[in-house]
């Protein structure tokens, strides 16, 4: 019999906003690889019949090195086994879910993608802070404050007229701003840091390009946050005012 391999999106975090499919493939599997900021799905996991492998960063740091997650996924899936690799918001959002897509195709591996809701735009969004207004900014861009910020056109990005949403940029958030001030984008645009999201720990800050690094440096903001740049984020004083988002 062969296995298949389900690369699953576990949504922001909040078990109601996982999908139907995400649901079915979960409750059918034989084994679970899962990332860390699953959130609530992490509870329901032990609910299933699965064997549950976490595969996550531990203090920062990969349990298991990207080859090793790709060569399990083939052998058990080898083995005939359903096998949902399972990662927060949704898996081809600077989620890796791309790189194991490929290795899988280039092994021969069946396999199936289940979006999920990313954080990039749930957890601003529940915050808030929707990431288009027709009023506001015609574009909006997602990048990673992480590894591959040197390849950024920065000249760009500062005179695009877009919301900027930044995973994973919490770290570099001062010269993220920097390099955007520095390339003519106004230094009075507003942002907002939502930490934690869609949790019972989450804080927002609201600042500009040119103080929110002071702010979330003197709050000791920390991991995960997502980092929206643009106007938009004056609609969270309205949009908070009478819903429950
Ligand atoms: C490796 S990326 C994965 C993104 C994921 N694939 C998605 O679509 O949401 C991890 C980053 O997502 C953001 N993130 C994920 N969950 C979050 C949450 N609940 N609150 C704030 N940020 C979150 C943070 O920027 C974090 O560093």
């Amino acid at each position: 019999m062969k296995g298949k391999v389900y690369i699953v999106g576990a949504g922001p975090g909040r078990l109601d906003l996982l999908t139907i499919r995400a649901l079915e493939v979960i409750k059918n599997a034989d084994v679970i690889l899962y990332d860390d900021l699953i959130g609530d799905v992490a509870e329901f996991l032990k609910e299933t019949k699965a064997e549950l492998i976490s595969v996550g960063k531990r203090r920062g740091l990969h349990k298991f090195e990207q080859e090793d997650i790709n060569r399990m996924l083939v052998e058990f899936a080898r083995e005939g086994k359903n096998v949902v690799r399972l990662k927060g918001g949704d898996p081809f959002v600077f989620g890796r879910g791309g790189e194991e897509a490929e290795f899988l195709a280039k092994e021969g591996v069946d396999f199936e993608y289940v979006p999920g809701i990313s954080s990039a735009i749930a957890v601003p969004g529940c915050a808030g802070i929707p990431v288009t207004h027709r009023r506001f900014d015609p574009a909006v861009v997602f990048i990673t404050g992480h590894e591959s910020r040197e390849r950024l056109n920065w000249n760009a990005l500062a005179k695009l007229n877009a919301t900027i949403v930044v995973l994973m940029g919490l770290s570099n958030l001062e010269s993220i701003c920097k390099n955007l001030i520095e390339n003519g984008k106004d230094a009075e645009t507003p942002v907002a840091v939502i930490e934690k999201g869609l949790s019972k720990e989450e804080r927002i800050l609201v600042g500009t390009l040119k103080d929110i690094a002071e702010k979330v440096r003197a709050e000791r903001v920390s991991s995960p946050a997502v980092i929206v740049i643009g106007k938009v984020v004056e609609l969270r004083e309205t949009l908070m005012q009478s819903s429950k988002l």
